[in-house]
């Protein structure tokens, strides 16, 4: 049934920056209308009840066709890029319905679901409770990236989020995105401060702000810097990656190309880690 086919469904949820949800309305009703006009989807969007610079952006796919013709049309691209500058993609489904949605991370209530266990314990398999856990890195995924989603541009979404690096004394932006087991994306950038310890790294703003959004596990990170060889996360945001990401895959990239992919665990090798404090 057409109304059924989950190809055609997909939402975007998209954190606007604050202050800037007049501009995203007006972006989004633009977007609306060249769908429309197009007829490449008929679109919707709705503002969360609960966090005023939360939007849920629908549509309603004409085709799946459709869907593939307006991601490479290069007017609609103009205005996507737009809506970039305003908002963080903090989720992307492509295909969604009620029963795709995995089931082991969403309770009755629609949020993350609980996990007892301690951070280190939730990503190392057989460490854990009686339930095990999955393997780490890409095998981790609840369920498998279906063929309708796009993959995700988490390096793009690390560019992107580079640039709001408040980075005044070093000139040094970074950016971070980080992927979650549920397909999110969670982006932070370095902030810098007077007193020049205070400043916190790119990845762990963006794990940071991960933990602080209810996500607990992890796939991928992506890092760029305007570097030509790779900018790798320091020693601290080493340790704090692996603590709550485990053997995360890092890709590194600079505003062009990437710059290499390594395995965390090839990064800290010997890690200090919760597994050492139990008596
Ligand atoms: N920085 C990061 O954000 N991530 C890294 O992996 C390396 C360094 C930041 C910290 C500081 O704001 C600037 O880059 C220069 O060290």
């Amino acid at each position: 049934m057409a109304a059924l086919d989950e190809s055609r469904l997909s939402v975007v949820v998209a954190d606007v920056h604050a202050g800037r949800e007049d501009e995203f309305l007006i972006l989004a009703e633009r977007l609306r209308d060249e769908l429309a006009r197009k007829q490449y989807a008929r679109a919707e969007t709705v503002r969360d009840q609960a966090v005023p610079t939360r939007f849920y952006m629908v549509r309603f796919w004409t085709s799946a066709d459709a869907a593939r013709r307006s991601h490479a049309d290069p007017e609609m691209s103009g205005l996507r890029a737009q809506l970039s500058e305003l908002a963080l993609v903090a989720h992307a489904i492509n295909g969604a319905r009620e029963s795709s949605m995995p089931r082991a991370s969403v309770d009755r209530r629609g949020g993350l679901e609980r996990d007892r266990r301690s951070g280190f314990d939730r990503r190392v398999r057989g460490a854990g409770g009686p339930e095990g856990d999955g393997p780490a890195g890409h095998e981790r995924r609840i369920r498998p990236r279906r063929e309708s989603e796009r993959p995700i541009d988490l390096v793009g979404a690390a560019r992107r989020v580079r640039e709001h690096a408040a980075a005044a004394f070093s000139h040094f932006k970074v950016g971070a995105a980080l992927e979650t087991s549920e397909g999110a994306v969670i982006a932070g950038c370095n902030v810098e401060n007077a007193t020049y310890g205070l400043t916190v790294c790119a990845e762990r703003v963006a794990m940071f702000t991960a933990l602080a959004k209810g996500h607990r596990r992890f796939t991928r990170i992506a890092i760029v810097a305007d570097t030509e060889s790779p900018t790798p996360p320091c020693g601290a945001c080493r340790q704090i990656l692996w603590e709550f990401g485990g053997d995360l895959e890092i890709l590194l990239a600079n505003l062009t190309e990437g710059t290499g992919t390594y395995r965390l665990k090839d990064l800290l090798p010997l890690p200090f880690d919760a597994r050492l404090l139990r008596p």
